[in-house]
């Protein structure tokens, strides 16, 4: 299939004003910059069927579901016509949402045998909103479609609001990278490399633990440098119990900072 060269972005959000939707249009902004056309569509406004399993599975040949579901004709065929894909999740449950999930769930029913978007350039962001948790466990499922199709995936963007700000500004950043890939797809020449680069993107095999430090991270980064220091050290004391075979202190010592973090944070955001 002709691609038109454009950087997609999909909001996986149901709310169309939110979050999902400042950092991709952020992304698009950035990609827009560096010259690339661009088009961003609300999953909301297309909200995929799930997959039945049916059998025989005759849409991996036909590259068509059986039963009629427009939303997912729609949007798998701007997907596979698309130069660059940025694609954005709130943060439900520690997890992506439903409306993203349901899309890549047939996508791969329908396309990943056929691989049509082998060496896609693109981006996966998530917004944990709330507490911050599952900032990066929000990123997986899209980082394991991205992987599964063989798409050619840049770093994830893992926001939260603590380091909100930052995540539009890099979100900018990522559109403008990505916008400069769009022209031409860049497939592995085998599952071994494919594997390793996803293994070297940032965040995504973080275990727990350090997902949640990551976090308390982000909540003292966004405090002013008086503030920020005595929390500081607290991380360090963190790293060094880690360090000293003491995992479940660490980890509570982690939570002492992610709590002054955002109690400080909600503080100042109160008083604006
Ligand atoms: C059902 C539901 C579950 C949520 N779970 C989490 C969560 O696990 N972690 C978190 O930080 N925020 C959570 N939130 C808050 C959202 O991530 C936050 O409101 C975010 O801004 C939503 O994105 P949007 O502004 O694009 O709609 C949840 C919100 C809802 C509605």
């Amino acid at each position: 299939m002709e691609t038109d060269g454009k950087v997609l972005g999909l909001v996986g959000s149901p709310n169309r004003e939110g979050r999902t939707n400042q950092l991709v249009a952020a992304a698009l902004e950035g990609a827009a910059r560096a010259g690339a056309p661009t088009e961003l569509i609300q999953l909301a406004d297309h909200v995929v069927a799930a997959c039945k399993d049916c059998l025989p599975w005759v849409c991996k040949d036909n590259l068509k579901c059986i039963y009629e579901d427009e939303a997912f004709e729609y949007l798998s065929q701007k997907i596979l016509a698309s130069g660059a894909l940025v694609l954005g999740t709130p943060v439900y449950w520690w997890d992506t949402s439903g409306l993203v999930k349901y899309l890549i769930l047939k996508m791969f029913r329908v396309y990943a045998s056929s691989a049509p978007l082998q060496g896609l350039p693109a981006f996966g962001l998530a917004i944990a909103g709330g507490t911050g948790n599952g900032l990066v466990s929000g990123l997986r499922p899209i980082y394991h479609f991205f992987q599964m199709m063989q798409m050619r995936a840049k770093e994830p963007l893992p926001a939260t609001r603590f380091n909100f700000d930052t995540a539009v500004e890099r979100a900018g950043k990522l559109g403008e990278e990505i916008a400069a890939m769009a022209n031409q797809r860049l497939p592995f020449s085998n599952l071994e490399e494919r594997l390793l680069w996803y293994d070297a993107l940032p965040y995504l095999s973080l275990n727990r633990a350090a997902e949640r430090r990551l976090l308390a991270a982000f909540a003292i980064q966004s405090l002013p440098s008086h503030e920020n220091a005595a929390v500081a050290l607290g991380l360090a004391r963190a790293d060094s119990l880690a360090a000293s075979g003491k995992p479940l202190d660490s980890l509570i010592e982690v939570t002492q900072v992610y709590e002054t973090g955002a109690k400080t944070f909600e503080g100042q955001h109160l008083k604006k």
